[in-house]
């Protein structure tokens, strides 16, 4: 009994921690919001991918996932940026709904959620859907590029193939 509180108390700094981590990093790496643009223009395959399985999958259905037309579902969480939470891929647990949590450290822990979300968290909301293990982390290379302020990195410049610089 007495251990539950405590648990639950370093989850919590955990959450907090992580997040504010995660956040460092990301400001870390675009040291000048002018000096990123070139980067952030350039596509991504794998994020590209990623936003044709997510709309392939529907998610949208069930999430509100930024940069993907009409995913504006509210039975899952908001996959983006909220008042409360950044993007997904700064959230140091996931699935925290009704309780309980997986951690989520990496593309990697969000691409075995998406694939098999009842094996990580039994009894959860989110079904299996039956991905690849390869649709599973292109999917989560798509959440993992939406940015703090709901822009996605490496979608490309409107689809428009710029030059490919390497
Ligand atoms: C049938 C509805 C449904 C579909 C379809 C669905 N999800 Fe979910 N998803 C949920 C629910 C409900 C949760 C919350 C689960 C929990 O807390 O146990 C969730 C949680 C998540 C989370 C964790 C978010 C967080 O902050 O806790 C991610 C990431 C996620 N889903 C990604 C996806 C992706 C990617 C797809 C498509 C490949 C997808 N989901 C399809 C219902 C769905």
């Amino acid at each position: 009994m007495a251990a539950f509180p405590i648990w639950r108390g370093v989850t919590k700094s955990r959450l907090l921690g992580g997040a504010s981590l995660a956040f460092g990093a990301l400001l870390a790496v675009q040291p000048v919001a002018g000096a990123s643009a070139t980067t952030y223009g350039q596509a991504d395959p794998a994020v590209q991918a990623g936003q044709a399985v997510i709309m392939k999958a529907n998610c949208g259905g069930c999430h509100t996932i930024p940069g993907i037309p009409g995913a504006n579902g509210t039975f899952g969480p908001n996959l983006g940026p909220t008042d409360s939470a950044p993007p997904v891929s700064g959230r140091a647990m996931i699935a925290s709904f009704p309780n309980g949590a997986v951690p989520n450290n990496s593309p990697d822990d969000l691409a075995a959620w998406i694939q098999d979300p009842p094996t990580l968290k039994p009894g959860t909301a989110m079904p299996r859907l039956g991905l690849s293990s390869d649709d599973a982390a292109a999917a989560a290379a798509y959440l993992d590029a939406i940015q703090p302020d709901g822009s996605i990195a490496g979608l490309g410049d409107s689809g428009s193939g710029g030059g490919s610089g390497g």
